[in-house]
């Protein structure tokens, strides 16, 4: 059963139903005010850190979630009232839509003859958010209508707002000025930022105290305020404050109106934060023109199209269309629509992160780059630069970093010792998509010391070191707290509840190795040496503690740690997993449960690793029989039946949930990857398509989660829920989907000199086309299957003119050139 359908012509997933299985949602914003918007209007905002910068109050878990944009029509003739967007007064409504778009998402419906639609964007470079709606009279006869907004503050911190009762019922302060609602709490002391709530209407009333405006014991689905058809004009001092208008119209039958409502967060310069100077009135000096600008309906719709034009250029940097629509789909909306939301928040807020958990991850966000590099490379840039200058002097890494920041996070700290390789990957990346070496240079500091910076060729080469330094009994990397799988945590010993597995009991010095850092330590090594054979001359000078090495001191290592993996980590039909803090086999046909684990098939064989001595086609091929479901690729089989605190997390889930043997779908791109790499296009294909959101529509009510973006996890076979997803949006999935697809099956790859084209495709497929932005140029690339196979590419033409190999050799100066490909 489906619950909307796709307009890929608008780029949009009209949801037709409001009681979709768990709230749908789309993030609003661009780079520092983000909002999640839900298919009811539900969610809330924050500015750069959803912990530390909360705009609005959410509550996870309450039946149905609560926060958002609340909006109340009321016929003030019968004093019917209902919320056009459904939630939060559930009214039964006529026509209701809500179009989830790149940056906006649209709620619209008919209730009593009177239409309601609301706009929700953030205009670009702005820290606000817009809501434009539009009421339209149906009947026949004049309607007279009040209209009701409300937002819930949050008093900046989420994590206090939601713990610490005894001050913060007494923080709250508000300003009510012009008719606008000035958020201010503890502004007099250390802020000097403030949210606002403002209307394009003069209100005939307003409400900041959240318990006026509901009434007492009475919750949103009926605020007593709305019930009555006049606002309290309330102002806060302490408990909730709240932002409320009401705003009357009267309209003639086919008659319309728009209202605009701003959200916003502003910052005064230190030294005006007051109006007059020595008062305690907010300077508005700033803001006013912001609000101004944007109540102004053609100046809202000129930022509509910006936001639109914005889109259509980011994605323009790479399209295609190929005989699948679930492919193109993803490909051209939403698979690289995701890839921007997991950049700019990694895993920091959604509707299963709270936002005050976690920061960004420095693993999370250093793959999130992979998906994300085409678009606007230089906040690629950017972002390496500040997540290398959170590695430590060692070459690991903090595990997490506050985005508001930039520093890493002390409690969960480091260890984790796949980390720092990541960072290679993403800086490789980068330089396959741009060729821009000049990155290497930039001085960056280790844990944010001023004084400690080195070129960030330095941190690669000390990433590298750090495994160096830490390989186990086997020679096989140490896995220290966790690999990849933040679940395994073989050196800790968590007996008592509650305690983290990641941390508690940890073994300083434990002997438990990852196969899987290994894989990615090739990988990783394998990159440097690409790397440095292009460093002609450059680094050297500035590098201080590290020599510079040869391509070759890498392609060794690589070579090294790949006969090490073959030696010590096969298991015989499979790679084995890890060593545990005992030096005993995890994943193994030894073991009784665990015995499979996909990640180190997927990986080593992306990474090459087994290609050539046939273990990378019989680990793939175990993965085909023991771990493949209709819903993808199980994580790891059988899943663990009982806790084992030697194994930590992983065996703390119930089986088929999770890290236990779920369809981790992060982890299924490799194993695509791999198949696409010894060429079996169909595999690849079908792998993919298992687990592609548009594919798995159909199937709705079973995963539950959005059918246009990824989620983390899909219940494995030994779950009752087999099938259904969690944790949507906030995942590795989408970067590493997107590569897969693109650079593996579709195989149009970026290398250090040139983009490479070689296909790995279903042979039934009579070809494909993509357009994309490369070093400054635009390529029209169609490729022919006329023998129908998977791979090889046998001739190419670039505009008209036959050309050598299957290597589009970038051309300085821009343009456009056609590119044909032949497969044979
Ligand atoms: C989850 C993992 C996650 C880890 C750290 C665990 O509970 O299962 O997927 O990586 O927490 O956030
Ligand atoms: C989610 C975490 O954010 C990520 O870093 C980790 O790799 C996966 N879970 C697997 O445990």
């Amino acid at each position: 059963m489906r619950f909307g359908h796709f307009d890929d012509a608008r780029r949009e997933y009209v949801i037709t139903q409001p009681d979709t299985p768990l709230p749908w949602m789309n993030y609003l914003g661009s780079e520092d005010y983000f909002a999640l918007i839900t298919n009811t209007a539900g969610g809330y905002a924050f500015y750069r850190d959803a912990r530390l910068r909360r705009i609005t109050r959410y509550r996870y878990n309450v039946p149905g979630h609560h926060g958002g944009r609340y909006l109340y029509v009321r016929d003030d003739e019968s004093a019917d009232y209902w919320s056009p967007g459904w939630q939060p007064t559930q009214s039964p409504l006529e026509n209701y839509s809500c179009r989830h778009g790149l940056g906006y998402t649209i709620i619209g419906s008919t209730h009593a003859g009177i239409r309601a639609e609301t706009r929700y964007f953030v205009p670009l470079g702005e820290n606000l958010e817009v809501w434009q709606t539009t009421i339209t009279n149906q009947r026949s006869t004049p309607a007279k209508l009040s209209i009701f907004s409300a937002v819930e503050f949050c008093l900046w911190d989420a994590w206090d707002d939601a713990t610490n009762f005894q001050r913060n019922f007494s923080t709250g302060e508000v300003e009510v000025e012009e008719g606008m609602v000035y958020h201010k709490t503890e502004y007099r002391e250390r802020r000097r930022h403030f949210a606002y709530f403002a209307c394009s209407e003069k209100p005939a009333g307003f409400d900041t105290q959240r318990e006026d405006f509901l009434g007492a014991y009475r919750g949103w689905e009926r605020p007593s305020v709305v019930e009555q058809g006049h606002s309290c004009d309330s102002i806060a001092y302490g408990w909730q404050p709240i932002g409320s208008f009401h705003i009357r119209v009267t309209l003639e039958p086919g008659e319309e109106k728009q209202i605009i409502f701003l959200l916003g967060y502003f910052e005064n310069p230190r030294d005006g934060k007051y109006d007059p100077p020595d008062s305690q009135t907010i300077n508005k000096h700033g803001v006013k023109p912001v609000i101004a600008k944007f109540t102004d309906r053609t100046q809202a719709d000129t930022a509509f199209e910006a936001l639109r034009a914005y889109w259509d250029e980011l994605l323009g940097a790479l399209q295609v269309e190929t005989p699948n629509e679930h492919v193109d789909r993803m490909v051209n909306i939403w698979n690289a629509y995701q890839c921007m939301a997991t950049f700019n928040i990694s895993r920091s807020a959604s509707l299963f992160e709270s936002g005050i958990g976690r920061g960004l991850g420095f693993r999370d966000s250093n793959q999130d780059l992979l998906g994300f590099v085409q678009m606007v490379p230089t906040r690629a840039r950017q972002r390496i630069l500040n997540l290398a200058a959170t590695q430590l002097p060692s070459g690991g890494a903090y595990h997490q970093f506050q985005p508001l920041t930039g520093l890493g996070n002390h409690d969960i700290g480091s260890n984790f010792n796949d980390d720092p390789h990541w960072l290679v990957l993403a800086v490789g990346a980068y330089l396959r998509e741009t060729g821009d070496f000049s990155i290497l240079d930039e001085c960056i500091p280790y844990d944010n010391h001023l004084g400690s910076e080195t070129p960030l060729y330095e941190h690669l080469q000390r990433a590298v070191q750090y495994t160096l330094d830490r390989l186990g009994p086997h020679g096989l990397p140490l896995i220290g707290r966790a690999d990849w799988n933040d679940c395994l945590n073989l050196n800790s010993h968590a007996e008592t509840p509650g305690e983290s597995f990641q941390t508690a009991g940890y073994k300083e010095g434990g002997i438990a190795e990852s196969i899987f850092i290994a894989g990615l330590f090739v990988a990783s090594a394998r990159e440097m040496a690409q790397i440095a054979a292009r460093l002609t001359g450059r680094i050297q000078e500035t590098n201080a503690e590290f020599e510079v090495k040869q391509a070759g001191y890498y392609l060794q290592l690589a070579d090294q740690m790949s006969d090490t993996i073959c030696r010590e980590g096969w298991d015989g039909e499979w790679f084995l997993r890890a060593y545990d803090g005992a030096g005993r086999k995890v994943g193994s046909s030894e073991c009784e449960e665990g015995k499979i684990y996909v990640e180190p098939q997927g990986f080593c064989a992306m990474a090459g690793i087994g290609l050539d001595n046939g273990l990378a086609r019989q680990a793939m091929d175990s993965v085909r029989s023991r771990l493949l479901t209709e819903h993808g690729l199980a994580l790891l089989q059988p899943a663990y039946s009982k806790y084992d605190p030697n194994l930590g997390e992983i065996s703390s889930y119930p089986p088929g949930y999770k890290e236990n043997g779920g369809i981790f779908c992060h982890n299924n791109p490799w194993a695509i990857i791999a198949e696409a790499r010894m060429g079996n296009g169909e595999g690849a294909l079908d792998y993919y398509l298992r687990i592609n959101p548009s594919k798995r529509e159909a199937l709705s009510e079973l995963h539950r989660c959005e059918p246009y973006i990824y989620a983390q996890m899909i219940a494995g076979p030994e779950a009752p829920t087999h099938g259904e997803a969690k944790n949507s949006w906030l995942t590795g999935t989408a970067a590493w989907n997107y590569v897969a697809i693109t650079q593996w099956i579709l195989g149009i790859r970026p290398e250090y000199d040139g983009l490479r084209i070689d296909p790995c495709i279903p042979p039934q497929w009579n070809g494909f086309s993509m357009r994309r932005r490369f070093r400054g140029e635009r390529l029209e690339i169609t490729v022919h299957n006329p023998e129908g196979v998977s791979r090889g590419v046998v001739r190419m033409s670039i505009d008209g003119t036959e050309a050598e190999g299957n290597l589009i050799v970038p051309r300085p100066g821009g343009g456009e050139r056609k590119i044909e490909v032949w497969l044979g």
